[in-house]
């Protein structure tokens, strides 16, 4: 049995130890907002948080949470308000969406950890998050703007 919090909420998982997160999430939990892409830890689209890091939560498995705090898009704030979540409203960043909720799960760690991050640091932090429609360009932009 793994006992842990999700989005602030207590939750108690006696299933396999070895399903992935993301599975939970999105099958059990319904929070949907969370996406599979590549399912081997290469895309970047399962992004949460596991006591406040950016994982792959398809390669994050529930026995490995035992006592963590998982907070996904849908908890990053209360009202979708989040800095972030504003910036990418006003650069209009998502073309198709998908990979989104991924990107802004990674970004948030770096504006929490580094509030005034140079273009280079936001490259190197959002390096390994994949958008195939190529919306790189406003990622950055919506990410520069949400520490000004
Ligand atoms: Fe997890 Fe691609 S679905 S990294």
């Amino acid at each position: 049995m793994t006992k842990f919090k999700l989005n602030g909420e207590s939750r108690t998982y006696d299933g396999d130890g070895d399903m992935p997160l993301l599975w939970y999430l999105r099958d059990e939990a319904g929070l949907t907002g969370t996406k599979f892409g590549c399912g081997v830890g290469q895309c970047g689209a399962c992004t949460v948080h596991v006591g406040g890091e950016a994982v792959r939560s398809c390669l994050t498995f529930m026995e490995d949470l035992e006592g963590e705090e998982v907070t996904t898009i849908e908890g990053l704030s209360e009202t979708g308000d989040h800095p972030l979540q504003q910036a990418w409203a006003d650069h209009d960043v998502p073309q198709c969406g998908y990979c989104q909720s991924g990107q802004i799960m990674q970004a948030a760690t770096l504006l929490r950890d580094n509030p005034n991050p140079s273009d280079q640091d936001i490259v190197d932090h959002m390096n390994g998050n994949l958008c195939r429609c190529g919306t790189y360009q406003r990622i950055r932009k919506a990410i520069k703007s949400a520490t000004e």
